[in-house]
C-alpha cells in the first residue's frame, strides 16, 4: 500500500474532526453556562496572575467568500462605533467584578477586520482596556491586520497604543484564485502594507496562508510563496481550506468544483512546508511556521507552545477574557462565550449583564484530556510524566486510549509506558489521533477536514 493509501485508510481525506483550539469544542458549549458563572470565574481570579485578553471586532467592509470567522460586513461605520461603546460598558462590568490589580500579559484584537477601526476609536479602545487591566512591562499586544483596509495613520495609532506583533491575511496571491474566493489583494498593497508596520517598528509579522483554496495549483502556489517569503515574515500560519458551507453560508458562492482535489490539496500543504522550511522558518505544531529567533519558535525549542482559540502561541497566561459578541473566555473553571449575534450581546450588556450565554465547566477529566489533546498538537507528543505531575494518578485513565492508537495507528505513533509521541510521518493525522482522546466529540458538531 503507498503512503498515501495508507494515510487515506486511517481517515486523512475523510475524517471530520475539531482543530482542538480547546477542549472541549465550542460545539460542545450548552447554555447552562453563562454569566453567572462567568460573574464568579472574574471575581475569583487571582490578581497576582496576569491574564490575557482577546477581543473581537465582527466587521469587515469585505466579505471575503471563503471566510468561516464570526464577522458581518458593514458599509457604513455607525455600527462600529455603536459596538466599541457596547465594548467600553463591557469593560466597566468587568472592572467592578475583577479583583483590584489585576494585570494584563497579553491582548489581541482579532475578527473580523479590527482595522476598520478609525485612529480614534483604535486609540479610545485601547486606553479603555488599559485603563481595566494595565499591562505588564513585558505585555504584548498584537493586531490582525487586512491589508487592502489600514493605512500608516492607523498603523501609528496601533503603534502608540503598544502593537508589538502584527498578523496580515494573505490567503494567497494570485489572481484566479482572488477572484474565485471574493478578495482581492494586490501583492504591492501588502508589501506597502508591511513596510509601514516595519517602519513603526513591529518585529514579530505573521501572515496567514490558505491551501485548498479554488484554482490553487503546485505553480501558482509557488508563485505566491515566493512572494510572501519575498515579504520576510517572522511566522506564517498555513491553514487548510475549511469548506463548511452549512455554518459559513457565504461559501456557497464558491464552485466546490473548482476546489483542487484531496489528493492535490495534500501535496499542496507539503509543498508550502518544505518550502517555509527551505526558507528557514521553522515547523510550529500543525499548521505554524517561525523563524529561530522569533518567540514562537523559541518557546517550541522550550517547549512552552501552546493552544488557544488563535492558534499557536507563546502565551503562558492560564486566564483568558474574551471581550466582544462570540468571544470566549477561558476561566479556572472552565470555558464561558459571550452571546454570539452582534445585537443579542449588545442587549446583555445595556442591561447591565455580562454577555456570556453559553459555555463548559470543566471536570477534573476535562483538563486533562484538555491537556494531553494540547500536547499532541503542539508538540506531538503526549508525555504522561509531565501529565502526573499535575492530574496525578488520574493520569492513568488515558492509558487505554493510548493502547486503542498505538494499535489503530501502528507505526506511525510510539506508544511507550511515558506516554504517545507521532512519528513524523503520521503527523498528518494528528487532529485525528487526538479526536481519539476526545469524550465530548459525538456531542459536537460537524467539522472540516482533517488535512
Ligand atoms: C479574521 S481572519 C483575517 C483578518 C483580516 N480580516 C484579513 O482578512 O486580512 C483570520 C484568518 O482566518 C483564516 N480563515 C478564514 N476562513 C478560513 C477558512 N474557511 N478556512 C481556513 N482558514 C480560514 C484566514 O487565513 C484569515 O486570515
Ligand atoms: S478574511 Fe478577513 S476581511 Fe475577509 S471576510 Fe474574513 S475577516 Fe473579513
Amino acid at each position: 500500500m503507498t503512503r498515501i493509501d495508507r494515510l487515506r485508510t486511517l481517515g486523512l481525506f475523510s475524517a471530520r474532526v475539531p482543530r482542538y483550539t480547546s477542549y472541549p469544542t465550542a460545539p460542545v458549549f450548552t447554555d447552562t453556562v453563562g454569566a453567572t458563572q462567568q460573574a464568579q470565574g472574574l471575581a475569583a481570579l487571582d490578581p497576582d496572575v496576569p491574564v490575557s485578553v482577546y477581543l473581537h471586532i465582527p466587521f469587515c467592509e469585505r466579505l471575503c467568500w471563503f471566510c468561516a470567522c464570526r464577522t458581518q460586513g458593514t458599509r457604513s461605520l455607525a455600527p462600529v462605533d455603536r459596538y466599541i461603546d457596547t465594548l467600553e460598558a463591557e469593560l466597566t462590568l468587568l472592572r467592578d467584578l475583577l479583583p483590584a490589580g489585576l494585570r494584563m500579559g497579553r491582548m489581541h484584537w482579532g475578527g473580523g477586520t479590527p482595522t476598520i477601526l478609525r485612529p480614534a476609536l483604535i486609540r479610545r479602545l485601547a486606553h479603555a482596556v488599559q485603563a481595566v487591566l494595565p499591562p505588564t512591562p513585558e505585555a504584548e499586544f498584537s493586531v490582525e491586520i487586512d491589508p487592502t483596509l489600514v493605512d500608516a495613520d492607523k498603523i501609528a495609532a496601533l503603534a502608540q497604543a503598544g502593537m508589538t506583533r502584527a498578523s496580515i491575511g494573505v490567503q494567497d496571491f494570485d489572481p484566479q484564485v482572488q477572484a474565485a474566493i471574493g478578495r482581492s489583494q494586490p501583492f504591492d498593497i501588502t508589501r506597502d502594507c508591511v513596510t509601514e508596520l516595519r517602519a513603526a517598528g513591529i518585529a514579530s509579522l505573521n501572515a496567514d496562508l490558505v491551501y485548498g483554496l479554488p484554482h490553487q495549483d503546485s505553480a501558482r502556489l509557488e508563485r505566491t510563496l515566493d512572494q510572501v517569503l519575498s515579504l520576510a515574515p517572522d511566522r506564517v500560519a498555513l491553514f487548510g481550506y475549511a469548506h463548511v458551507p452549512w455554518m459559513a453560508r457565504r461559501q456557497a458562492l464558491i464552485d466546490a468544483e473548482t476546489l483542487p482535489g484531496e489528493e492535490t490539496r495534500h501535496q499542496l500543504a507539503q509543498q508550502a512546508a518544505r518550502r517555509f522550511r527551505h526558507a528557514g522558518l521553522q515547523p510550529i505544531g500543525i499548521d505554524h511556521f517561525a523563524r529561530p529567533s522569533d518567540g514562537l519558535a523559541r518557546a517550541a525549542q522550550a517547549g512552552r507552545v501552546r493552544r488557544n482559540f488563535q492558534g499557536y502561541t507563546d502565551d503562558s497566561c492560564p486566564t483568558l477574557l474574551g471581550l466582544g459578541a462570540s468571544s470566549i473566555s477561558r476561566l479556572p473553571g472552565g470555558y464561558v462565550q459571550n452571546a454570539s449575534a452582534t445585537p443579542a450581546y449588545a442587549q446583555r450588556i445595556a442591561a447591565g449583564q455580562l454577555a456570556g450565554a453559553r459555555g463548559h465547566l470543566m471536570s477534573g477529566e476535562d483538563a486533562l484530556r484538555a491537556r494531553a489533546i494540547e500536547m499532541l498538537m503542539c508538540d506531538f507528543h503526549l508525555d504522561l510524566a509531565a501529565l502526573r505531575r499535575v492530574f496525578g494518578p488520574s493520569s492513568a485513565r488515558l492509558l487505554p486510549d493510548i493502547a486503542q492508537i498505538a494499535a489503530e495507528f501502528g507505526d506511525l505513533v510510539r506508544a511507550t509506558p511515558e506516554g504517545l509521541r507521532i512519528a513524523p510521518g503520521g503527523r498528518v493525522l494528528t487532529r485525528i489521533i487526538a479526536s481519539r482522546l476526545d469524550r465530548h466529540i459525538a456531542a459536537g458538531g460537524r467539522f472540516s477536514q482533517a488535512s
